[in-house]
């Protein structure tokens, strides 16, 4: 899958980010500026030769190889493992960013109709497989700077957003994942480990997740391109100190 010599990605000279879910919305367009700005970029999606993925493929290889593509499903622990190992034969590689932004929304999903195999499956995509792909990422001697979670509003308990009908496998795997990162951030702390962890709100942003009818009125929708060009800047913006914090693609702290 590679299209370029490993020995890119271990320059200095260069930024490394590491997309996870890149087959569209958020996370193609963090391909797609990345790419723009002259970064090396280590992509996964699940379905290679899907027509929105093979997009990203052909676009990857007519830009002199400086995206590399991966296949990683994280509803699958062999799958996550298979990929993580992959990374770790390139030699000296380094990352910068890794920002674990693959998620569902399966709408809508209420607690007193909601299947026990539709609860698990946002608690699976949204909660567990980011978490365990981070720790599969940490548990290797690849050099990370910042992990990024793509979390949500919706997963915030001190801003409980009550009109959010639907809402509640999504809303509890969010704010399972917000935990569980800080935890994260905690451990590696006590470890002396400096590698940063993030929990990032990209805003109400218009992808297909987003395109569903809610009976209220979304306010503020913004397009993948400004959520993304703001959350790099963010990304880039925080240091160690900020270690376990969550952010608003404005850079507004966030509440849990
Ligand atoms: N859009 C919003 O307004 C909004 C707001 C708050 C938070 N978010 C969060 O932002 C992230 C990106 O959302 P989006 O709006 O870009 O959604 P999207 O357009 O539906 O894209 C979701 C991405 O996740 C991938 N994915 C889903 N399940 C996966 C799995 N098991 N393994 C690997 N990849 C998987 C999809 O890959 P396939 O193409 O293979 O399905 C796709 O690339 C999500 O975590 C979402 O919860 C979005």
């Amino acid at each position: 899958m590679n299209q370029i010599p490993d020995v890119l990605y271990a320059d200095e000279d260069f930024t490394t980010w590491l997309i996870v879910g890149a087959s569209r919305g958020i996370g193609l367009e963090f391909v797609r500026q990345l790419l723009a700005r002259g970064d090396r970029i280590i992509a996964t999606v699940r379905e290679p030769l899907a027509t929105h993925a093979s997009a990203l493929w052909g676009q990857a290889g007519s830009d002199h190889g400086r995206c590399q593509m991966y296949k990683c499903d994280i509803l699958s622990e062999e799958s996550i493992v298979n990929f993580v190992s992959e990374l770790t034969v390139k030699s000296n590689l380094k990352i910068d960013y890794v920002v674990l932004n693959a998620g569902v929304l399966r709408y809508p999903n209420r607690s007193t109709e909601m299947s026990f195999d539709e609860f698990a499956f946002h608690l699976h995509t949204n909660t567990i497989g980011p978490i365990i792909t981070a720790q599969k990422l940490l548990q290797t001697n690849i050099p990370i700077g910042t992990i990024v979670f793509m979390s949500s509003d919706s997963g915030s308990q001190g801003n409980f957003r009550e009109m959010e009908d639907g809402f509640a496998a999504y809303a509890a795997s969010k704010s399972a994942l917000n935990m569980a990162l800080r935890h994260m951030a905690a451990e590696l702390k006590r470890k002396d480990d400096d590698t940063i962890i993030l929990a990032m709100h990209p805003g109400e942003v218009s992808t297909d997740m987003a395109n569903i009818s809610v009976p209220w009125h979304v306010e503020g929708i913004i397009t993948p391109e400004e959520s993304v060009s703001k959350m790099i800047s963010v990304i880039q913006s925080k240091g160690i100190q900020h270690s376990g914090t969550f952010w608003t693609w404005e850079n507004k702290p966030y509440i849990w």
